[in-house]
C-alpha cells in the first residue's frame, strides 16, 4: 500500500488527480472505475481543469461507476448518473456513450447486477477511485459483506442513510436500496486509489492502514492489493 497524507482536502484531489492523469496519458482508452459522494468532487475539478488546458482527453476513455441508488427515476438530481454528468462528463470529452452504471432500474437486478460484474471481470478497470464511508464501506459494500462479493443489490444501513441524507431534502427520502460493485469487482482494478478526507473517515482510515483485512472494514479488503494508493488529509489521517 502507498500511504500519502496530504495537507488538505485540495492537496488530496490534486495529488488523485495526477495519479488519473498519468493513467489517462499513458493509456487514453482507460477504463476508468468512478466515484460518487463529496470526497471525489475536487479530483473531477482538476480533472476538468487538466482537460481545459489541454493536456488529457477523455475521448477514447470509459467510464465504469460504482454503484446507483435503486428506484430513483432516471435523470432524478440525486442520481449517480446525473451526479457524474454534473461534475465530470459534461466539462470533458468523454463519450456518454462510454459511461457505465449499474442498472439500478432493471426488473431483474439479479440479472443486471450479474451481467455488470461480467462485464468488469472481461476488461477490469485501469484505475478505480474509491471514497471511503465512515464505517468502512467501500461502493455501498457495508461492513460484513464478503470479500468475494460481486456485483449485488444491498439495502443500505441506517448510518450510510444518515449519512447520505445531506443530498436529499429529508431522510426518508434516501433510497434504502442501492445496487454497488462487489468487492472482488473493484479488487480486480489494475490500480486502486482511495482517498479519505475529514476526521469522520479516521476511524475506518485505521482500521484498513492498521489492521488485519476483516469484513467488519470492508475497504481493508484491499490492504494487500498489487497497487493501492491511499490519500487522505491530516484529520483522516489524524489516529494513524
Ligand atoms: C460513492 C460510494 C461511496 C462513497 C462513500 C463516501 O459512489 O460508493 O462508497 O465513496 O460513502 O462518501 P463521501 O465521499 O460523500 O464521504
Amino acid at each position: 500500500m502507498h500511504l500519502i497524507i496530504t495537507n488538505g482536502y485540495e492537496e488530496m484531489s490534486e495529488v488523485g488527480a495526477l495519479i488519473f492523469l498519468e493513467t489517462l496519458l499513458k493509456k487514453p482508452n482507460s477504463r476508468l472505475g468512478l466515484a460518487t459522494g463529496s470526497t471525489p468532487l475536487g479530483l473531477y475539478k482538476k480533472l476538468t481543469e487538466y482537460y481545459k488546458s489541454g493536456f488529457v482527453s477523455f475521448k477514447n476513455a470509459e467510464s465504469i461507476n460504482l454503484d446507483e441508488y435503486v428506484g430513483l427515476p432516471e435523470g432524478h438530481s440525486q442520481s449517480y448518473r446525473l451526479f457524474m454528468k454534473e461534475n465530470l462528463f459534461s466539462k470533458v470529452d468523454i463519450d456518454l456513450k462510454n459511461t457505465y452504471f449499474p442498472d439500478a432500474n432493471a426488473n431483474d437486478l439479479d440479472k443486471s447486477s450479474k451481467e455488470y460484474s461480467e462485464f468488469l471481470k472481461k476488461k477490469p478497470q485501469d484505475i478505480q477511485l474509491l471514497g471511503l464511508g465512515n464505517n468502512g464501506h467501500i461502493g455501498f459494500n457495508e461492513p460484513g459483506t464478503p470479500f468475494d462479493s460481486v456485483t449485488h443489490k444491498v439495502a443500505l444501513t441506517k448510518s450510510t442513510i444518515m449519512a447520505n441524507a445531506r443530498f436529499f431534502s429529508s431522510e426518508k427520502e434516501v433510497p434504502s436500496e442501492a445496487v454497488t460493485m462487489g468487492i472482488m469487482d473493484i479488487f480486480r482494478a489494475e490500480k486502486i486509489v482511495l482517498l479519505a478526507s475529514g476526521v469522520g473517515k479516521a476511524n475506518a482510515v485505521k482500521e484498513l492502514v492498521n489492521d488485519e483485512p476483516d469484513t467488519k472494514c470492508p475497504a481493508s479488503a484491499l490492504k494487500y492489493h498489487r497497487d493501492l494508493t491511499v490519500i487522505l488529509d491530516t484529520a483522516a489521517a489524524s489516529l494513524l
